[in-house]
């Protein structure tokens, strides 16, 4: 039992009695538990302390066991959840396993049953640890020499990698969907070298490429005389990919009448070269790719459905860079390292500014926009740092700039003549409860204007009083009656 105690269980639950007892059993077992009346105090507790499961009742007062659950995976997706369900909630108990939670156990539950319960989660959380700990280094043993690495630790990415390992083994067909620049073709590699295929060929035909003819004999090879220009026998793509991978990119681009040929090579495994009629098998594992809408071209009817449902085996669908802000500092470390060696520059990093902008530009082109960015900053760089100067001025100016109201340079205090104050950012992590948010915002005001809090105010759009109030500074300044007054007003 005594390993026991490195577990943390979190018991939320508004019902004084049930808790307790709920404490008495998992203290007995070993863990070391913690506890919340509510929702919002364990999200509190999470923010703060390391804690493997979470054992929470799902009819609360202010956040629901539901809400607790969805606001658990969004900030901390490795905690497995345990639902404490009464009578009358057993159905969105079962609503939420599909949302995420681990299991859920009916009141009033037998002391066996949610011990065994937890052990298990347990067993399924360090599991998931090992297993993607295991992972990185598989990814870092594979990306040895030229193949590339999938960085990416943000939620929606480690789905993809879960994914990734999961089907890899199997031959199944798999469509990766997303933005262009978002890393379809990384994936498409990484789903070859994961496999049991890696030894053999990783063949990429991208059909936007080539005109119908000339796509159809890359794919299934022809014999001499076929077509004009055929002017010898070829081999197909799907020939040499034979034991390995074919990669399709931009399958939406293909047109009708080789989408039927393909829907047959995936149906039967066969097909002809052009302009012979002797039958080919392969077998070779299809990925295909797409930034387009393949369910939008299917009702455009140019894409032809029974081809898309033979394709969307598995599904994988990338994440514009924009929604997993969280894989731009590892990213641009990535790069960096790449064109640092590339370009011979003894760079040692980027400014804390130039992140700053990086975190909250948008990027339209994705992964391949930073990359491009990365590249063009340690070309450009002069010193060891890579700073605002060397980030291009579209980017910077796409950012938001922090304060309400920015002054106007003549505005400015002698002090701070010269600094551009719209220049700065704050990043802060999802989930961070807004009033911390404020908080911070507030001082980090303070700190570049150097403590003048009427200037912090007028660049924040609020009154100086708001920003003592905020700080809790209130009862340092003016008259109770002000103070009352406020109040008030911020009631309403
Ligand atoms: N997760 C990642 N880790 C490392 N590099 C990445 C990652 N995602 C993308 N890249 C890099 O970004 C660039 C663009 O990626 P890729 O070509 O795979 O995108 P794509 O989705 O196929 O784009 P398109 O739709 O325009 O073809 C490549 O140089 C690739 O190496
Ligand atoms: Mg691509």
């Amino acid at each position: 039992m005594d390993t026991n105690s490195e577990s943390t269980i979190l018991i939320v639950d508004d019902h004084k009695e049930t808790q307790e007892s709920l404490i008495k059993i998992l203290q007995k077992e070993g863990y070391t538990v913690l506890a919340a009346e509510s929702g919002e105090i364990a999200l509190d507790i999470i923010r703060k302390r390391p804690v493997q499961v979470v054992v929470t009742d799902l009819r609360m007062p202010g956040m629901s066991g539901i809400d607790l659950l969805r606001a658990c995976k969004a900030i901390a997706p490795e905690i497995e959840i345990v639902l404490i369900s009464g009578y009358g909630t057993i159905e969105t108990a079962v609503e939420a396993m599909k949302e995420g939670a681990y299991d859920f156990v009916a009141k009033p539950f037998k002391k066996i049953m949610l011990t065994k319960t937890i052990k298990k989660a347990l067993e399924k959380q360090s599991l998931a640890a090992e297993n993607r700990y295991l992972k990185e280094q598989i990814k870092d043993l594979k990306s040895l020499g030229s193949r590339k690495q999938v960085i990416g630790t943000s939620l929606a990415m480690r789905r993809v990698l879960e994914i990734v390992s999961q089907v890899a083994s199997s031959s199944a067909t798999v469509l990766i969907q997303g933005e262009s620049g978002t890393g379809k073709e990384v994936i498409a590699n990484a789903l070859h070298y994961y496999s049991s295929r890696a030894d053999k060929p990783f063949v990429k035909v991208s059909c936007a490429a080539l005109p119908e003819t000339l796509l159809e004999a890359e794919l299934f090879g022809h014999e001499r005389g076929a077509f004009t220009g055929a002017i010898a026998r070829r081999e197909g793509r799907f020939e040499v990919a034979n034991g390995g991978t074919l990669f399709l990119d931009e399958i939406g681009e293909m047109s009708m009448a080789t989408q039927v040929k393909l829907l047959r090579v995936l149906q039967e495994g066969e097909f002809e070269r052009l302009g012979s009629s002797k039958t080919i098998k392969v077998d070779v594992r299809l990925v295909a790719a797409t930034n387009v809408d393949l369910l939008e071209a299917i009702k455009q009817k140019k894409f032809r459905e029974d081809l898309y449902y033979r394709l969307n085996v598995i599904t994988l669908t990338l994440p514009p860079l924009r929604d997993r802000k969280e894989d731009i500092p590892l990213l641009a470390e990535h790069f960096l390292n790449i064109y640092r060696e590339k370009n011979h520059k003894p760079i040692k990093g980027i400014s804390k500014e130039a992140m700053d902008i990086l975190l909250a530009y948008s990027w339209p082109g994705n992964v391949r926009e930073l990359e491009n960015t990365i590249e063009r900053a340690v070309v450009l760089a002069r010193t060891d740092l890579i700073t605002l100067e060397e980030l291009p001025e579209n980017l910077k100016r796409a950012v938001v700039s922090l304060g309400a109201d920015p002054l106007t340079p003549e505005e400015l205090p002698e002090n701070l003549k010269g600094e551009n104050l719209n220049k700065n950012y704050l990043i802060v992590p999802l989930g961070t409860p807004l009033e911390e948010i404020e908080l911070q915002v507030i001082h980090e005001t303070l700190r570049r204007v150097k403590g003048d809090k009427n200037l912090a105010a007028k660049l924040l759009g609020i009154a100086s009083r708001t920003i003592y109030r905020k700080l809790g500074e209130l009862e340092k300044m003016d008259s109770p009656s002000e103070h009352r007054e406020e109040n008030i007003l911020d009631q309403t």
